[in-house]
């Protein structure tokens, strides 16, 4: 499912004093079968962009939008399709999108609450499908556990709260891919894991985009994650996409990204390092791209 959103804006507490502009003209295509990154400084919109992804955030309704268009404002059509799902209708099944968008929300282990880890995964099933066998539940329960990397006979019967961090938000994450949805999005995955689990998080990650789900979006601080695993990222700042590249790109764009309060990854302050002392590192910023880059020189060649 293709994502496609043009002049998507969204304003919290609207006719308030507190109003916030969170989205300011938003237009951004995400392709079937990217593994996509969004990044930006904190409350730049980026939580704000996806929750409308699923259909948690609306758009105003058609009505308010002509409302607002009749008194002079001048405002281009708000488009945003997952798929065939066109979420500026009022009329689209929210239930169905919600099962072929899966939404991971930052530490969704603290929305653990069933007794067993089973009934927890069970959960989401459930909701989204009516009239399945127990067996069935059982089937799907264990397979998305199973994606997840956790021992279905070990796990299904214990309580969520006796898990480990690590193992409570793959539980988390496979109540969400049970219903295996095309597109999982995830806020922050990796937060607060130490480098072993976020690296065993990303690889779960991966495992999902290449069996399960076609298209992964990750929203994320860390920009060694990006450059290691996105084919594109959108950097969000106030409320705006300043960019859309892949990696590659994205990172040679040291300064404008400083500039935005944001960091590169290691493998970019690497080659900026040697590039002050002469040497050039062609590289696309994955740490497997920048040692090919530095043999590739060793060897006189080109990379
Ligand atoms: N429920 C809310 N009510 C009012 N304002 C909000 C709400 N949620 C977010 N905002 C505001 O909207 C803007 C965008 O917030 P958002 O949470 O989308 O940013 P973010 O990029 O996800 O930030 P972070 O990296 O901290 O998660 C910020 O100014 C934020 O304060
Ligand atoms: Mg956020």
């Amino acid at each position: 499912m293709r994502i496609v959103a043009e002049h998507l804006n969204y304003t919290y507490n609207p006719h308030s004093p507190f109003a916030t502009q969170a989205l300011k003209d938003v237009s951004l295509t995400i392709e079937e079968g990217e593994f996509f990154g969004i990044i930006g400084h904190t409350g730049s919109g980026k939580s704000t962009f996806v929750q409308h992804l699923n259909g948690l955030l609306r758009l105003p309704s058609a009505r308010k939008r002509r409302k607002k268009k009749a008194r002079g404002g001048k405002l281009p059509e708000t488009v945003l399709r997952v798929g065939d799902f066109d979420l500026a209708d009022k009329k689209t099944d929210l239930r169905l999108l919600r099962k072929k968008v899966g939404m991971v929300f930052q530490y969704p282990e603290y929305q653990l609450f069933a007794e067993t880890v089973a009934e927890d995964v069970a959960f989401g099933l459930k909701n989204f499908e009516k009239g399945l066998t127990d067996e069935q539940v059982a089937l799907a329960v264990k397979a998305a556990l199973e994606i997840v990397g956790l021992d279905y006979e070990a796990v299904k019967d214990a309580s969520p709260f006796d898990l480990s961090g690590g193992q409570k938000r793959r539980v988390a994450i496979a109540g969400v891919v049970v219903t295996r949805p095309e597109v999982l999005v995830l806020d922050e995955p990796a937060a607060g894991l130490d480098p072993l689990g976020k690296r065993e998080l990303m690889e779960l990650l991966h495992r999902l985009h290449e069996q399960w789900c076609k298209t992964v979006v990750i929203v994320s601080h860390d920009m060694d994650e990006i450059a290691e695993n996105c084919t594109r990222a959108a950097v969000f700042s106030e409320g705006e996409i300043k960019y859309v590249l892949p990696p590659r790109e994205l990172f040679s764009h040291t300064e404008e990204l400083r500039a935005l309060g944001l960091d590169v990854p290691l493998t970019a302050k690497l080659c900026l390092a040697l590039k002050a002392r002469g040497v050039d590192v062609a590289c696309d910023y994955t740490t497997e791209g920048f040692v090919r880059g530095v043999l590739a020189l060793r060897k006189g060649g080109k990379p």
